[in-house]
């Protein structure tokens, strides 16, 4: 669907927004590009919308070099801070994006009533969008993005200024739209956003991406087994175990056979065993690795 390499943009104000960004969004996925505010995100898709030229881009965009602007007929585009003029209502909105696209007055009909429905502005839409909530705008945009009924969604912040339960009706609808076979590729600052909805994750900071993958794959070296005890931890406990404090012991693997025999052992010197847990990093401990390491010179490729 996207396949980017060694993106690079200068902004004329001498701003190295984008280091050599390189990425691949699949078929059919949820694809989420994660990363503080300044990261560069929206400059990555402003390129590859056509809406801001790279200082270099090689890539596609559903097999097409990315500047093809005859490919863009099959996307769907949530730009950030949109501005809808604010004296169409939210149907003359639909219909005049849509119109924009080239969709028919047929299909404009049936997708802007039907949207409209799914993302929840059943009797808004005779008003003037005017006098939307954020989030509604928001909403509003999100249906306005699905008009052409397009293959792959390119969403810029999707859920800023909705509110939770509009989010996780975002969320549902976004895995609903991979389930009918389109991909998405989004982005965010908010980083459980993106846990909960997407198949794959890139972290972007400050113009480079510096892991990408599935949460599970990024996860994986994180995974180990905590053993709390309520005595102290014995003096054997140094020589199996990865880690040792005075009430804790953390064995970095995630197989459950390795930490057997050491409950075992902890048992027959009768030390009452609290609490054993498995654990693993989520997405915010692997942002924070991410963010750390590249104030680390050398430390990101
Ligand atoms: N038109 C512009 N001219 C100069 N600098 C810009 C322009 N747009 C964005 N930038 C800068 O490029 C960097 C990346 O911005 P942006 O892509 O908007 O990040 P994000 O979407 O991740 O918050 C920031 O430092 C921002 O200030
Ligand atoms: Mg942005």
């Amino acid at each position: 669907m996207i396949q980017l390499q060694d993106v690079e943009k200068m902004y004329r104000g001498k701003v190295h927004a984008l280091r050599g960004v390189s990425l691949e969004v699949m078929d059919g996925e949820i694809f989420g590009l994660l990363g503080p505010n300044g990261a560069g995100k929206s400059t990555l898709v402003k390129i590859i919308m056509t809406v801001i030229h790279a200082t270099r881009v090689s890539g596609t965009l559903l097999e097409k070099p990315i500047g093809n602007r005859k490919i863009l007929e099959d996307i769907g585009y949530l730009p950030e801070h949109h501005r809808f003029p604010y004296y169409l209502t939210g149907k003359q909105v639909l219909h005049h994006y849509a119109a924009l696209a080239n969709v028919s007055r047929k299909d404009r009909i049936t997708r802007a009533s039907s949207f409209l429905s799914r993302l929840g502005l059943n009797g808004w839409e005779n008003k003037k969008v005017g006098s939307y909530s954020k989030g509604m705008l928001q909403r509003l945009g999100i249906a306005q993005a699905l008009m052409n009924d397009p293959k792959l969604l390119v969403l810029d912040e999707p859920t800023d200024g909705v509110d939770p339960v509009g989010r996780r009706e975002i969320r549902d609808l976004l895995a609903e739209l991979r389930d009918e076979g389109r991909a998405v590729f989004l982005n965010s600052h908010l980083l459980s956003e993106l846990e909960m909805v997407c198949d794959r994750v890139a972290i972007m900071v400050k113009g480079k991406v510096t892991m990408q993958g599935t949460i599970e794959s990024l996860t994986q070296d994180s995974r180990r087994y905590e053993i709390e005890t309520e005595e102290s931890v014995p003096t054997w406990a140094k020589e199996v175990v990865d880690d040792v404090s005075e009430h804790l012991m953390v064995i970095r693997s995630d197989d459950p056979a390795i930490i057997q025999p050491i409950l075992d052992r902890l048992r027959r010197d009768q030390i009452t065993i609290l609490s054993v847990k498995p654990v693993r990093e989520n997405l915010e401990d692997l942002f924070m690795r991410a963010v750390d390491h590249t104030d680390t010179p050398g430390a990101v490729q």
